[in-house]
């Protein structure tokens, strides 16, 4: 085993891995000695992370995944187990803010009564549907593997309520409490199950929020006095993967600033 490293020799799926936090923990993962398939539905930027990898030295490779599809999460995890031998991490980081409304082409609205149940679905299918999908799929593999650490991101917007959009806060209370009933389930097969909670995070998804009097408010309200890093939550995830957290599952790691302390 190469020192100082945290993942020698295990294959991890990440899921959102071409952007913002999904990303940098491919990135880390990589760096740590995992072989890492990334998946999203943004296949030039995702290849170019996983090759960037490669040229860093690391084992990754981009596939694409739609988390909303059944099929497609059924053939990605029967491929990457015939290439790789076996799947020992799942990280299920793909997620959406609001969604776009078909119609006008928008984002939608944040109102809840004028929040329509297309949105509410879309976010859900994403968000919920997805993490759930992944965690049902992956359960074979990581059996046959002898256990494993299935890492499911929520957010603060998961422990408590938001004047943001409704609907994204009920599909990360969703993936919150669902997580520990998977922790329940898997863990006779050492299968752990875990959810991440960041606060908030500068990615494309939440830059729109952090500008402006919004923007403000968030900052004020972060003890730490800064937004977070896509870093400060791969790291978290990190731990959570390796063989340091064996004895954690069903738990919350919250990594948002100490925005929810109070
Ligand atoms: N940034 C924050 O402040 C923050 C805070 C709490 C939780 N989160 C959560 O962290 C996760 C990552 O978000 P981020 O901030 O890095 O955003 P991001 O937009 O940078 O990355 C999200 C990725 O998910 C992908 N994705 C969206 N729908 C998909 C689908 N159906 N199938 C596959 N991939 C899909 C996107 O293409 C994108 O690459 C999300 O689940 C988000 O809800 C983010």
């Amino acid at each position: 085993m190469e020192p100082g490293k945290r993942l020698p020799g295990k294959v991890a799926i990440v899921t959102g891995g071409s952007s913002g936090i999904g990303e940098e923990t491919a990135r880390v993962f990589a760096r740590h000695g995992a072989s890492v398939v990334l998946c999203d539905l943004q296949d030039e930027l995702g290849a170019a992370v996983a090759s960037e990898i490669v040229t860093a030295g690391g084992k990754g490779e981009y596939r694409h995944l739609d988390v909303t599809q059944e099929d497609e999460w059924t053939s990605l995890v029967d491929d990457v187990e015939a290439k790789y031998g076996r799947i020992d991490v799942l990280c299920n980081i793909a997620g959406i803010g609001r969604g776009i409304d078909p119609a006008t082409g928008k984002r939608n609205s944040m109102d809840l009564p004028d929040l329509s149940l297309d949105s509410w679905n879309q976010v859900m299918a994403v968000n919920a549907a997805g993490v759930f999908l992944g965690t049902k799929i992956v359960h074979a593999a990581m059996k046959r593997a002898g256990g494993g650490s299935i890492i499911n991101i929520s957010s603060i917007c998961g422990l408590v309520g938001s004047f943001g959009n409704a609907a994204y806060n009920a599909s990360k209370g969703a993936v919150r409490i669902f997580s520990k009933s998977a922790a329940l389930q898997y863990a006779k097969d050492l299968i752990r199950v875990n959810s991440v909670h960041p606060g908030f995070v500068d990615t494309p998804l939440a830059r729109p929020g952090l500008v402006g009097n919004a923007g403000k408010a968030r900052m004020d309200a972060t003890p730490l006095g800064r937004y977070g890093k896509p870093s400060d939550i791969a790291y978290g995830c990190l731990y959570l993967a390796s063989d340091e957290a064996a004895w954690m599952t069903g738990s919350e790691l919250v990594i948002d600033g100490g925005m929810t302390a109070n």
